[in-house]
């Protein structure tokens, strides 16, 4: 008997589409590890800001980018992301970091790197992963067991993260500024010439719009199970 082959789900969409969410859910629901690659370009680009590299300066960020030490734990329960062994976890949500990453993780010495990262993180997951990002299908796991492509409409989209900055006492103003922020950065993710955001042609759309989160994670989990049955 040949031992399964572990899982690779990827889970790829604009900011906002409930992604991170979803996928750690995923993961806790199948008993996968869970890889959110978001972080890793938050992290590097929060080391960035803190060493005064230029982030617009896209030479000075790919020769700095070999520096840091980015560590990724793929817990489900309770993912973590250090970096030189630093726990940058709520540093990396900044509105500092947010609003610069666009730029850092357009720089394919960067993405090459965190690439190489992401695939070793799958490499050492037991029973497999559920790795979320931009280019999970279409770059990193091109041979993933299941790819899903998540959207919801920009109407919803906003209302959810507005309604997250609410429960957090976030005001009113603040809240306008970064919906006009997250639709800049959904636009140069969208945009740029390196592994843009974009659905693979062999990855299934799932609109979240109107589903509940509930909703959702079983679409998925049905999904990934029916996957792994024909591979
Ligand atoms: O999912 P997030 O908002 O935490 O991601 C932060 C930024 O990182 C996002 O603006 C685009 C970039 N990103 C990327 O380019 N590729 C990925 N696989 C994941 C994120």
């Amino acid at each position: 008997d040949r031992a399964a082959a572990p899982v690779v789900v990827a889970i790829d969409g604009p900011a906002g589409s409930g992604k991170s969410t979803v996928s750690r859910a995923v993961a806790a629901r199948l008993g996968l590890s869970f890889l959110d690659t978001g972080a890793m370009y938050r992290a590097m680009t929060w080391w960035m800001l803190a060493n005064e590299v230029d982030v617009q300066d896209a030479d000075a960020v790919a020769i700095a980018c070999g520096k840091p030490v980015i560590v990724s734990g793929t817990d489900a329960a309770g993912p973590t992301i250090t970096v030189d062994g630093q726990d940058v976890s709520g540093p990396i949500r900044s509105q500092e970091v947010t609003s610069q990453v666009s730029a850092v993780a357009a720089v394919p010495q960067v993405r090459a790197r965190l690439v190489e990262l992401q695939r070793g993180c799958a490499e050492v997951a037991e029973r497999g992963i559920v790795a979320e990002g931009r280019d999970m299908g279409s770059v990193v796991f091109p041979e993933a067991t299941a790819k899903i492509f998540l959207t919801a409409s920009e109407a919803a989209r906003a209302e959810r993260r507005a309604a997250e900055l609410r429960a957090k006492g976030v005001d009113a103003a603040t809240i306008t500024a970064m919906a006009a922020d997250l639709a800049r950065r959904d636009a140069a993710d969208s945009s740029r010439e390196t592994a843009p955001l974009v659905q693979a042609a062999d990855a299934v759309l799932v609109d979240t719009s109107d589903l509940t989160l509930e909703q959702v994670i079983d679409r998925i989990a049905g999904l990934v199970e029916e996957k792994a049955r024909l591979s």
